[in-house]
């Protein structure tokens, strides 16, 4: 299992300054919309500049049509990141034509699906989606599979059974953790650590743990050390 930590911070500064806090642990980060919205490409150069050996994970979600999410897709190529992602919910054949549009790229970015949104409740999914969330969510994480993508986006709840659903090495990566049984914020189910490993989680997202503590550098640490 890996981290991957959430750079969620309100500005660019803050989130570099984690950055450079955290530079010596073999950890993924998270750029999400609001981090590349405002900061960019430079943003992307600034992490590896400070930790060449990170990995980066663009939490950009593409959803739109097949042409315009490749088009994306190949452009993602050129930003030198480790892992990107997309919607399941634009369909089977949109990730198939992003698969296919990075098949010529010898090395590419793992490409992960969205399944079900969490912050989602049962009335709110069916109205858009006409059917239960765990019912969708699999049928989305299968979709994903059969498209040639590397793994999906999903509870650390769900890890186990998309696997069985799918295949073993589908890999799974999981917000919503608390490493330690922290305070769970805005979350509506946590995991810990432990429980994501007995899931077989290959990649857990941690975000306020680790940049709200006092010294975030422990905290990885002490996580990185359970893995
Ligand atoms: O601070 P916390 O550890 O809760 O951060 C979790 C990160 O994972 C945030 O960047 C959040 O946007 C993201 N995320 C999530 N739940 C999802 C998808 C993404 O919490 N279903």
């Amino acid at each position: 299992m890996e981290l991957c930590v959430a750079l969620d911070l309100p500005t660019m500064e803050e989130n570099l300054s984690l950055v450079e806090k955290i530079k010596d642990y073999p950890i993924w980060l998270k750029v999400g919309l609001r981090a590349y919205i405002r900061d960019g490409e430079p943003f992307i150069k600034a992490l590896k500049e400070i930790n060449p050996g990170c990995r980066i994970f663009l939490d950009l979600k593409l959803y739109d049509i097949p042409n315009t999410m490749a088009d994306a897709a190949e452009s993602i190529m050129g930003l030198g990141v480790d892992m990107f992602n997309v919607h399941a919910s634009a369909g089977k054949r949109a990730m198939q034509t992003v698969m296919a549009r990075l098949e010529k790229y010898e090395k590419r970015p793992l490409v992960l699906a969205v399944t079900a949104l969490t912050s989602f409740d049962e009335e709110e999914f069916s109205s858009v989606y006409g059917e239960k969330i765990a019912v969708k969510a699999d049928q989305f994480a299968k979709d994903s599979y059969e498209a040639g993508l590397d793994g999906v986006v999903c509870s650390a709840f769900e890890s186990a059974s998309i696997k069985s659903i799918t295949a073993d090495n589908f890999l799974t990566l999981t917000p919503g953790i608390r490493p330690f049984g922290e305070d769970a914020g805005d979350q509506q189910r946590v995991a810990t650590v432990e429980l994501a490993q007995d899931e077989k989680v290959d990649f857990i997202v941690v975000g306020r743990p680790i940049y709200q503590a006092e010294d975030p550098a422990a905290v990885v640490e002490k996580i990185i050390q359970k893995l």
